[in-house]
């Protein structure tokens, strides 16, 4: 399988931090952003990786990371998404490195505290089709939001004023090479975004959308108050 992280996107949120650099290259902590989803595909075993990044500071990923020695990789494949288009048009940029291949999605803002090999080894037996990892937060409607029927998810709204549940979708993804061809058919959200919900409930209409709910805490870095949030949680494990 081959993993893809995503780090493209404009870090408005966090402006003035973003002006003069890309907000996976903000510390959290006592390392780079970017580190943290790094570091979650090698752990989990992931030794093919790209990362997609874009705006005026794409040069620096690569004298931060160069060639991943520091994560024990052979090589870093990077591609550049020239405008802030959705994280759907930024995976797509992957096409041609995935190959066809299984792979496995993350946000580059996006942190947790345990392995994810599992989950990983999970989707490697799954035939086709999609595997989620849902968690449950006190504030869902700054994400994807799971509706259910009994344990089956049957809805994934982006961002609901009402949330259904209190259960959303973490920014790790596992796709079949389906993805592309549900990518190439998405038209821009409200937002102007090609969203990955919509991708996601794509599969659901297939009935090719399993899940996991993820073990251990998990968030995303791309606010002031999640930025903090995240930098507690590494110390915090750090001891
Ligand atoms: O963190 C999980 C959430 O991420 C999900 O629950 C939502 O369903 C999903 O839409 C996403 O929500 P956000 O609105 O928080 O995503 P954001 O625009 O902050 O982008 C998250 C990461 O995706 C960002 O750190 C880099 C990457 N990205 C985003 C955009 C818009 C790109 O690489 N390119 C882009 O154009």
């Amino acid at each position: 399988m081959k993993g893809i992280i995503l780090a493209g996107g404009l870090g408005t949120r966090l402006f003035p931090l973003t002006k003069i650099t890309n907000k996976h290259l903000l510390p959290v902590y006592d390392k780079p952003m970017i580190y943290y989803p790094l570091q979650t595909l090698v752990e989990a075993g992931i030794e093919d990786i790209m990362v997609v990044t874009g705006g005026n500071h794409a040069g620096d990923f690569l004298r931060l990371l160069g060639n991943g020695d520091e994560f024990g990789l052979k090589g870093i494949n990077y591609a550049y998404q020239e405008k802030e288009g959705g994280i759907a048009e930024a995976l797509n940029l992957a096409e041609h490195f995935a190959d066809g291949d299984k792979i496995i999605v993350i946000l580059g803002d996006n942190l947790i505290e345990k392995s994810i090999k599992n989950e990983v080894k999970e989707f490697s037996g799954q035939k086709a089709g999609a595997r989620i990892l849902i968690k449950e937060v006190s504030h869902p409607e700054r994400f994807g939001v799971v509706e259910f029927e009994g344990d089956k998810i049957i809805n994934i709204a982006e961002k609901p004023k009402k949330p259904k549940t209190n259960y959303v979708v973490t920014g790790i993804y596992m796709y079949d090479s389906q993805v592309f061809e549900f990518i190439h058919s998405l038209e821009p959200s409200g937002r102007g975004e090609l969203e990955i919900t919509d991708v996601n409930n794509m599969y659901l209409s297939r009935g090719q959308l399993s899940y996991s709910k993820l073990d251990g805490w998990w968030t995303d870095a791309g606010t002031f108050e999640s930025l903090h949030r995240a930098s507690q949680l590494v110390a915090e494990k750090h001891g």
